[in-house]
């Protein structure tokens, strides 16, 4: 089942904050998805039913176990992992990859490799940036004008004294999607650990773990129209042997070995339902099914009213588009990040805001390639992100608004 702009429409109606802001555009997905009516109440429901810790002897809390095993469940279903065992929850996608490279770097020597890259978003380059302090070595693969990662510097930097990869699938700054074989190729060869960060991807694309072969992956339930969660997936057997910080009491096995304190239950079973969501939008006997099939149409839905934007918006006198273009056969996040004239990104935003378009301005954390493409100085970008629930109605108000900034 395509995924057309009478779905769109329909699909408005899940959405109380479309309801409740009819004159808002949300063009922010990048920063935080609106969420779905199923979602607001499965969140209550937990408040109202099962709202005690989990692991007791009596019914509520035997509930609320079945309830974070269904969503462990679930969430693993999303990602193509194996099962639930291989999905940890977290505060936020920062807070499990601050974990997560504090365990791993207990593991690393003196001079052991780290690479990071120079497109991704501080969430995915500060928690490894940090081992420096324990005497790693933390290279950059560069980032090219073209708003891509360079190839060749990405092979020449991963050696044998690579030890681990943290990767973005895909930019939030920029909406590249990254060569992930190429990284599991390289990375395969000297041995390496891959991570990936996914908050940007996961909206977007349907995500399989074990095609891609990742060692770690981690990605943010308010993204794909669900609370603030983060979640981490880990390859079985790659979190078990982890020096992670955590209580003695605790259990020491996948997935809660990364855990720490108790978990916020009723978001979690709102990301439980913000991918059961998702999966009503598609078609197939499994749940699995549905969702890919559901990913995949809504994913050619955003790409062309993200390439039609694209289009249009480049042809604006003034604007500068940038990162890479939506050339037939390039996978592309729908994510367009422009400058406009003298105006800076944050002026823009505003009079945009004035006219109840919601669009980001700034360096939304990707500190490193606003500033290696020099647009640091004049205030970064300005973001337009498309998410399942926009229109080509609001992108054309907002090319409006652009004409008349520029
Ligand atoms: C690509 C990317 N990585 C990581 C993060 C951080 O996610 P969280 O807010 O869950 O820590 C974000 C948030 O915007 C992001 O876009």
């Amino acid at each position: 089942m395509a995924y057309t702009r009478e779905h769109c429409l329909r699909c408005r109606q899940d959405f109380p904050a479309l309801i409740k802001n009819p004159g808002l555009a949300f063009l922010d997905g990048p920063g935080g998805s609106q969420v779905p009516r199923v979602v607001i109440d499965a969140i209550a429901d937990v408040y109202a039913s099962c709202n005690v810790n989990t692991h007791g002897n009596f019914a509520p809390s035997q509930e609320v176990d079945r309830r974070m095993a269904t969503a462990r469940s679930v969430v693993a279903t999303f990602l193509g992992a194996p099962s639930g065992a291989c999905i940890s929850f977290g505060q936020s996608m920062t807070t499990l990859s601050f974990n997560l490279s504090a365990a791993i770097g207990r593991t690393l020597k003196k001079d052991d490799e780290v690479l990071v890259t120079q497109l991704d978003h501080e969430g995915n380059r500060g928690p490894w940036l940090g081992l420096q302090e324990r005497g790693v070595i933390v290279r950059e693969v560069q980032l090219l004008e073209s708003g891509e990662l360079d190839p060749a510097d990405m092979a020449a930097k991963i050696t044998p004294r690579t030890k681990l990869f943290a990767i973005g699938a895909s930019a939030n700054s920029l909406g590249t999607v990254n060569d992930l074989g190429l990284a599991r190729r390289l990375t395969r060869e000297v041995g390496a650990l891959l991570v990936i960060d996914a908050v940007h991807y996961a909206p977007h694309f349907p995500i399989d773990v074990q095609a891609l072969d990742c060692d770690f992956l981690l990605c943010s339930g308010y993204k794909f129209y669900g609370p603030h969660v983060g979640v981490l997936y880990s390859r079985p057997g790659a979190l078990d042997q982890l020096p992670t910080d955590r209580l003695s009491v605790q259990d020491p096995a996948a997935p809660y070995r990364i855990e720490t304190g108790t978990l916020n239950h009723a978001a979690i079973d709102g990301v439980r339902a913000a991918v059961e969501y998702i999966a009503s939008w598609g078609s197939g006997s499994s749940l699995r099914e549905r969702i890919v099939d559901a990913m995949t149409h809504i994913s050619a839905y955003e790409h062309s009213l993200a390439k039609n934007f694209h289009d249009a918006v480049r042809r604006i006198p003034g604007v500068r588009v940038y990162g890479p273009d939506f050339a037939v056969g390039r996978t592309r996040a729908p994510t367009v990040s422009i400058t406009l004239g003298k105006a800076t990104a944050a002026e823009a935003a505003t009079a945009l805001g004035k006219q109840g378009i919601c669009v980001w301005d700034g360096d939304f954390y990707a500190a490193r390639p606003v500033q290696v493409l020099g647009l640091h100085e004049r205030g970064g970008l300005l973001r337009t992100g498309i998410s399942m629930y926009n229109t080509q109605d609001e992108l054309n108000r907002l090319l409006t608004g652009i004409e008349k900034l520029a």
